[in-house]
C-alpha cells in the first residue's frame, strides 16, 4: 500500500473504509510491532486525534511483576509507563474490556499524558485469554468516542492477532 485511502463522509463510513486497508496491511506481515505501527498511523491520519497509540505489556523494572510500557504511537509525547489498574489504560487491561471515558475529567485517576486530552477509548488486546497491549485514542473534544468506536476498533484490535 502506498497511501492512505479516507473517507468524507461521517465515523461509520470512514471505518468502513479504514479497515479493509488495515487488514490488507497486516495479512502480509507477522510483526507485531510493524502492524501497531501502521495501525496507528492509518486511525489517526483517518480521524486526526489527538494521540493514537498503542501501550504494550512488559516486564516492570523489578522484573518481578508487568508494566503497560509506550509501544508505537502518533502524537505528542507520553508518558512510558502505566501500572495494573492505574489510568483508563491500566483499567482496560485489568477489567479486560474496551473503556470509553466522554469526559477525561469525570474519570478518577485518568492519567493526564497531555492536558489537551478531554475524552478517550482504549481497547484491549486479548491473546490466550491474557491482555498483551491496548490501544489508546485520546480526543481534545469531549464526547468523541461511542459504540461505533468500539465496533471497530475491537475488530481492528483482533485482526493484530
Ligand atoms: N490517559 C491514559 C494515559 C495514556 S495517554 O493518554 C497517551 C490513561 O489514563 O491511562
Amino acid at each position: 500500500m502506498e497511501s492512505l485511502d479516507i473517507c468524507s463522509g461521517g465515523k461509520r463510513d470512514k471505518y468502513k473504509t479504514l479497515l479493509p486497508q488495515i487488514v490488507s496491511l497486516v495479512e502480509g506481515e507477522n510483526d507485531i510491532i510493524a502492524n501497531m505501527a501502521n495501525i496507528c498511523s492509518a486511525i489517526h491520519y483517518t480521524f486526526n486525534n489527538l494521540w493514537t497509540g498503542f501501550y504494550i505489556v512488559r516486564p516492570d523494572f523489578s522484573q518481578l511483576g508487568e508494566s503497560l510500557v509506550l509501544g508505537p504511537f502518533q502524537g505528542p509525547l507520553a508518558c512510558t509507563r502505566i501500572s495494573y489498574g492505574k489510568g483508563v489504560c491500566g483499567t482496560s487491561w485489568k477489567e479486560m474490556k474496551t473503556i470509553i471515558v466522554p469526559d477525561v475529567e469525570l474519570f478518577p485517576g485518568h492519567i493526564a499524558c497531555s492536558s489537551l486530552s478531554r475524552s478517550e477509548i482504549v481497547v484491549p488486546l486479548v491473546r490466550d485469554r491474557k491482555v498483551i497491549a491496548v490501544l489508546d485514542i485520546d480526543s481534545s473534544e469531549v464526547g468523541s468516542f461511542d459504540d461505533t468506536d468500539r465496533e471497530f476498533l475491537e475488530i481492528i484490535v483482533e485482526s493484530i492477532k
